[in-house]
């Protein structure tokens, strides 16, 4: 008789943004002449970098010809993105990074969620509340916890997000093995400083622990005082492996690019205390599931460091920075106190109500889909998240909607 992984059990019945989905496909059907603008799930709407395209139609054809065609790749990535990736991201800004340690895959949502299968399953984490739903789930999908009670699960450790630390989680109280950390914060907005950021790699380094950090919004930091990567803090290669993502820096959601950094340092031990090298660990387990991203993304995922692309980026950074402050703006003009929405996509809400039913307002009296922020967890109660990935027409029409509305 086949059997289920009862794990899947414990799960709420689907994952936030399918549910949201859901509900606005039937607001949708109910409402058919009603234009909804989406400041939902972090979505790009924006055209890929020309400099993209450009890099996309030359290795296509490159594809069209025996002699230049290639077929299976390097499961890691090609060397001229490994490359380009480890100068362009990490050497030119001080932090040392090889190539070798980079490994590219087709996102972080991916990464993020599989990385956790290197690791014993009885080993403590901690996770941020509010919290992209991806690292909680998968954590419960691989059986590290009991079942959920009151929104929590038992046996995690959760860092709570609150007002009081501007959702910046202070250090657990125990020793804990594997900690989740993103920043700029997905759903919060809220941007860790290098000294808070050195807190979480010496507590990793005393306890032996490993932090997984998710950097996959770092191109909105615009703030040079503030790190673009935990490998900029002193002890980040021993201890941390970091997630970044082409698809909110590029516009890749649709084309799919991200990578993954594994440094050598970075140590995992087995019962008796002998260490193992994380890098040899996720290299096996990427060389047995995975087969790389395909030759003509890879190629535009390299057309992102030209001196073309790197212009064409930073506008498309700036173009939804724009967005992002005017949000912000129109909302704190409303009354309502706002993180994130600098150095950051999204802009944090604290609706000062029940988070479905502000989601459910928003969506029934401005024809505008938010993200409700119980969604990421219990410390999101009371919240909504708003995202600024659409085109300026679109936010300014939904901000007028939405202060037409409350
Ligand atoms: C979000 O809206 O939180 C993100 O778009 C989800 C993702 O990147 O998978």
């Amino acid at each position: 008789m086949i059997r289920i992984n009862e794990n899947y059990l414990k799960l709420q019945a689907s994952y936030l943004f399918s549910d949201i989905a859901k509900r606005v496909a039937a607001h949708q059907q109910a409402h058919p002449d009603e234009k909804l603008i989406k400041l939902g799930i972090g979505d790009v709407t924006r055209a890929l970098p020309d400099a993209c395209i450009g890099a996309l139609h030359k290795a296509v054809d490159e594809m069209a010809s025996d002699d230049s065609f290639r077929g299976y790749g390097p499961e890691q990535g090609y060397d001229f993105l490994r490359e380009v990736i480890a100068r362009e991201d990490f050497q030119t800004r001080g932090c040392h990074i090889e190539a070798e340690e980079i490994f590219v895959s087709d996102g972080a949502k991916c990464d993020s969620g599989n990385f956790q299968e290197i690791f014993s399953t009885d080993i403590t984490v901690a996770i941020p509340d509010p919290v992209y739903p991806v690292y909680v789930d998968t954590n419960v999908m691989a059986g590290r916890t009991g079942e959920s009670a009151d929104g929590r699960y038992q046996g995690l450790v959760y860092l709570e997000g609150t007002r009081e630390n501007g959702f910046i989680p202070d250090l657990p109280r125990q020793p804990v093995d594997l900690i989740y950390l993103c920043f700029p914060n997905n759903p919060t907005g809220a941007m860790a400083t290098k000294e808070q950021l050195k807190q979480w790699v010496d507590f990793a380094r005393d306890n032996k622990a490993l932090i997984l950090y998710d950097a996959a919004y770092e191109a909105f930091v615009q703030d040079p005082g503030l790190p673009r990567s935990i490998y900029e803090i002193e002890g980040g290669r021993e201890v941390a492996i970091e997630f970044r993502s082409f698809s909110k820096t590029a516009g890749f959601t649709g084309t799919r690019c991200a990578y993954t950094v594994v440094p050598r340092e970075c140590m995992a031990y087995t019962g008796s205390g002998e260490a193992t090298a994380v890098h040899a660990l996720w290299n096996r387990r990427h060389t047995t599931k995975f087969n790389s991203v395909s030759y003509p993304v890879q190629r535009a995922a390299e057309a992102v460091y030209s001196p073309e692309g790197k212009t064409q980026v930073r506008e498309l950074i700036a173009y939804y920075l724009n967005n992002a402050r005017y949000i912000r703006e129109q909302m704190e003009a409303l009354g309502y106190e706002c993180i994130g929405g600098r150095n950051s996509p999204y802009i944090w809400i604290d609706g000062k109500s029940d988070s479905w039913e502000f989601f459910d307002l928003l969506l029934t009296k401005a024809g505008v889909v938010c993200t409700p922020g119980a969604g990421f967890g219990k410390c999101g109660e009371g919240y909504i998240r708003i995202s600024a990935f659409n085109s300026l027409e679109n936010v300014e029409e939904a901000m007028s909607r939405i202060s037409r509305s409350l």
